[in-house]
Order: structure tokens, then sequence, then C-alpha cells
């Protein structure tokens, strides 16, 4: 990282010379990423920030903000969708100084913690997608209907073959109806603990109908792990009593149906038992157990 992010910038009361071409050729190595540029014959440092959204625009624009407030030095901003241009010069100088290089290290490492905190986001995104166990056990809470309807969108919103969205989403929060839906499953007692649950209905006209709507459901149970509301899916075997129960038109089928509710804190049925990566990854064909990793 550039010695210059170490030091402060000096208040600058005007008619102090401008640096030469000199001095900002020995200084321009430390923020190699910036392009010194003229307009209206005034010399600035400007460089764009790249983002994959408006909202991180956004967000940069305004703790660059922040850190110019904190070093009394402000730069022009340019906020669009995913970049941001950063203009140092000092206008009491109408050129360059030695704080606007101060400056423009502070904003590069400021980038830098800014796109380390997306490979943290990353991390939590992977705990939450490999630490999702079933949950069975659920304290008497109701889920607030904010994250009921965040944990449906995350169903809505998941692709699906062709984009057909073949699915239709069942939500049951009634007692009565949770404990009445718990008869038509082997294993669905703790249906009737749940604070709600969803069934997911397909039409079973396309081969890809229970891929998607397998999709939808993992979507639903992730959003939900992330919003510290524990799921469990549960097969209806008895489809066709199920059906009548929840008034589902004969054109469409039970694809799952899925409890959620806050844990009891009940430990996970035993250990995570999943198969090897080796026992079930096979290399360019079917049997071929090189293992590069
Ligand atoms: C399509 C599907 C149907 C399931 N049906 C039931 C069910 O009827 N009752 C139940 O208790 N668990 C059910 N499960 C949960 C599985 O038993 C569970 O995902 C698996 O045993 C792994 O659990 P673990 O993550 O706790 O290790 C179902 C899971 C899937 C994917």
């Amino acid at each position: 990282m550039s010695e210059l992010t170490r030091m402060k910038c000096t208040p600058c009361r005007g008619g102090e010379p401008t640096l030469t071409d000199k001095e900002i050729l020995e200084l321009l190595p430390q923020v190699p990423e910036w392009e010194v540029v003229e307009r209206d014959g005034v010399k600035r440092l400007e460089r764009v920030f790249k983002f994959t959204n408006f909202l991180e625009s956004l967000i940069f624009t305004y703790r660059v903000g922040q850190l110019a407030e904190e070093e009394g030095h402000h730069p022009v901003l340019t906020t669009e969708w995913g970049r941001v241009k950063v203009s140092w010069w000092t206008h009491k100088i109408k050129g360059l100084h030695r704080n606007d290089f101060i400056m423009a290290a502070k904003t590069d490492r400021l980038y830098i913690r800014f796109k380390a905190e997306e490979n943290i986001d990353a991390e939590r995104v992977l705990r939450v997608i490999m630490s999702k166990r079933e949950i069975r056990k659920y304290v008497d809470r109701e889920v607030p209907e904010e994250v009921i309807y965040k944990i449906l969108e995350a169903g809505r919103l998941a692709g699906s073959a062709k984009n057909r969205q073949p699915w239709h989403f069942i939500l049951i929060r009634e007692k009565q109806n949770l404990e009445g839906l718990a008869r038509f499953g082997d294993f669905a007692s703790h249906l009737q603990e749940a604070a709600f649950a969803v069934v997911i209905l397909i039409p079973d006209t396309y081969v890809q109908d229970r891929f998607d709507a397998g999709r939808a459901a993992q979507n639903m149970m992730l959003a939900a792990s992330a919003l510290g509301v524990g799921s469990c899916p549960i097969t209806l075997h008895r489809q066709e009593e199920a059906k009548k129960f929840l008034n589902v038109p004969p054109e469409l089928n039970i694809c799952v149906c899925i409890a959620f509710g806050y844990s009891a804190g009940e430990k996970p049925r035993g250990k995570v038992i999943r198969k090897p990566l080796n026992e079930i990854l096979h290399y360019e064909r079917y049997g071929e157990k090189i293992k590069p990793f």
C-alpha cells in the first residue's frame, strides 16, 4: 500500500504553488491507476472505480464522501450504474497539490477494503448454503409477514426450464390447517408445530417441472436460513387426500411441502451424513476417478 495513505492532508490556504510536472511524475507511481487529466487548464487526478450495480456505486460514493469530510478535502464524484469517477484537485490553487495524491491513495485503499467486504459476503452466503440442516422442532413464535414475504420472493425468483415457472405456492399459516395437512405425510408430525408451511404445486407436464420446483424450494429454504428461520421439506404421501384438503385442481400435483419456523434450539438429527465428493464425482467420463484437487 502506498506510503501516501499514512499521511494527512495539510491545510491549503491558497497562494501555494501547484505541483510541478517533475513532482507529479515522482508521486504518480504510488497511485498507478490514476490518470492526470487537464480540464479547463486545471490538472486533476482521475480514476474510474468499477462496481456490479448502482447500489454499490452509491455506497462507495458515500464512503468517499465520508473520507473527504474527515480530511477536509473534497473531490468531484460522478456516480453511475456500476462506476464511480473520482476527481481530485485543489480548487484554491487551481491544480494538483500533494493532498490530492494523498486522497487518491486513500481512495484506492477504500476501494480495496470495499472489494474485500464482497469476499466476506461470499463467505456468509457459502456458510448459509453449506450449513443448512433440516429443522424439525420449532418454538411457538410467529414469523413476521415481511420475513415470510422475502422467503416467498426467493422462491418466486428461482430460474426454471424455458422460464416456465411451472409452480404455484400455497402458504399455510393457520394452526388447524397445519395440523390437518400433517395427517397426509408419513413423517410430517413436525408440520403441526411449524409457524407456517409452503406447498409447491406443479403441473408435472414437462420433464423439468420437479427440478424447477426443487430450485424454488431450495431458494426458499436458504433464504429462510439466512433470515434465521429453520425449515424442513415434507413429503405428503397421501397426495390425493392432501390435494382435496387444499382444494388443488386436478391438473396440478403436489411436489413438496416445506415446514418453516424458528428453531427450538434442538441439535439437528445426528451428524451431517453426506457421501464424500470422490464417491460421486467422475472426471470427464463416468467411472474416471483421477483426483485433481
Ligand atoms: C424431497 C424431500 C422430501 C423430504 N421429505 C421429508 C419428510 O417427509 N419428513 C422429514 O422429516 N424429512 C423429509 N425430508 C428431509 C430429508 O430427510 C433430509 O433432507 C435429509 O435426511 C438430510 O437431512 P440433514 O440435512 O439433517 O442431514 C425430505 C427432503 C426432501 C429433499
